[in-house]
């Protein structure tokens, strides 16, 4: 029996990887998987429940455990919509500390198979292509200049009217994405075979044509 194929889209924080990603799979009819998601869950149902950051096995046994659901492009926790909660720089350094866990990691392997199913999936993180979908049909690494993703994100939270220092974003990007690369399990890399994307100077359309035309010379 052939699997749903699998479109990886892997880069760091803030690349816009995660509206590409979005897009294309509303475009294919594809599900779509926002791995990231499930480490700011993880991030914040421990914080609400005092596990230490530190503590790596009760972590893995909260990761094992989490009642979620996606429904619509909100995000539920223990039936909870924590759509925005989970989306603070606060929760998305905490996740970038306790992904650098192997027992967290295992945790949540399965629930990102779960996803892979008909007619395909494209699922965005950092370790799609090297780990949890291998057998991608498509690896695409998503990337922009530290500079253009401190900018995005910038715009993004002073559109929701949170008040935040250019600055300090940068510092914060450059601290998650030194994290997330120089970690022993799993690092943010490009895979094998994974073709790069920079998107500094592209627009979301132009973006996710580039994805869609490289998946349609793939599968023909
Ligand atoms: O993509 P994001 O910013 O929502 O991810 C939050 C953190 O989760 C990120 O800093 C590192 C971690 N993460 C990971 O380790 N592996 C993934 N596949 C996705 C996210």
């Amino acid at each position: 029996m052939t699997l749903p194929p699998v479109i990886a889209i892997d880069g760091p924080t803030a690349s816009g990887k995660g509206t590409v990603a979005s897009l294309v799979a509303d475009k294919l009819g594809f599900h779509y998987l926002d791995s990231g998601a499930l480490y700011r869950l993880v991030a914040l149902a421990s914080e609400t429940q005092g596990i230490n950051v530190k503590n790596a096995p009760e972590l893995g046994v909260l990761a094992e455990k989490l009642t979620i659901s996606f429904e619509k492009g909100r995000i539920f926790l223990d039936g909870e919509d924590v759509s925005e909660a989970i989306r603070t720089e606060a929760i998305g350094l905490r996740a970038s500390a306790l992904a650098t866990y192997p027992e967290v990691r295992r945790a949540l392997a399965g629930l990102q198979h779960s996803f892979r199913n008909a007619p395909g999936l494209v699922a965005d993180g950092r370790d799609m292509a090297s780990v949890i979908f291998p057998d991608a049909i498509l690896k695409v690494f998503l990337t922009a200049t530290t500079q253009a993703r401190a900018e995005r994100r910038y715009k993004q939270l002073i559109a929701k009217g949170i008040s935040v220092k250019l600055a300090d974003l940068l510092q914060d990007l450059q601290e998650r994405d030194a994290r997330d690369s120089s970690r022993g399990v799993a690092p943010l890399l490009i895979a094998e075979g994974a073709q790069v994307l920079e998107t500094s100077d592209l627009s979301i359309d132009q973006a996710v044509k580039t994805v869609l035309d490289w998946y349609q010379s793939k599968a023909a």
